[in-house]
């Protein structure tokens, strides 16, 4: 895991850009080579991305951009640069929630206990939502198919896939607490 790079062959160039992420728009002064991810977290600080394999493997850094039809599909922003989103709606993981509710998918990873170290959940759960938005009846295997490219290392992925099938079947209230654990 890096930060951007500063030494001396770093390309020099920068461009502002009008960034809108979760609703806010942002004008950033960016180097035309650095990605998504690392405007995200080291000028916007939206550290709830996560930079793992910084090469396209993981799917750790997964927001979600919209089109011109206003359709959000998860993007890698590790492989995506800044300079080319310019003007898209983009989702990341702080976005998720609205008006201080939790999104369904939030939920339902919650109740499902879905979470080990949480370092994939940010792309798991944006992948899900990109998902349910386009097929919110989804198949076990579509959601397998949706959430092939975000890998956990924790989980051995059986609740994620239950987490997403409830939030599919069964949406939650947003906000209401998880039910309490058998004794
Ligand atoms: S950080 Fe692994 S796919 Fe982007
Ligand atoms: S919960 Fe640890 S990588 Fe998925």
């Amino acid at each position: 895991m890096t930060a951007p790079d500063s030494g001396p062959t770093a390309t020099k160039r920068t461009r502002l850009v009008r960034l809108l992420v979760n609703g806010a728009t942002h004008d950033v002064a960016v180097a035309e080579h650095h990605t998504l991810l690392e405007v995200l977290r080291y000028q916007l600080q939206l550290t709830g991305t996560k930079q793992g394999c910084d090469k396209g493997d993981c799917g750790a850094c997964t927001v979600l951009v919209a089109d011109a039809d206003n359709r959000r599909a998860p993007v890698l922003s590790c492989l995506t640069l800044a300079v080319d989103v310019e003007g898209k709606e983009i989702t990341t993981i702080e976005g998720l929630a609205t008006k201080g509710k939790l999104d369904p998918v939030q939920d339902a990873f919650d109740r499902c206990g879905a979470l080990q170290c949480g370092f994939c959940q940010s792309g798991m759960m944006l992948s899900a939502r990109a998902l349910l938005d386009e097929n919110p009846r989804p198949t076990l295997p579509q959601i397998q198919q949706a959430l092939s490219g975000n890998l956990c290392r924790c989980t051995g992925y059986t609740k994620i896939l239950e987490a997403t099938l409830l939030a599919a079947t069964r949406p939650a209230a947003a906000g209401e607490q998880p039910p309490k654990e058998p004794a």
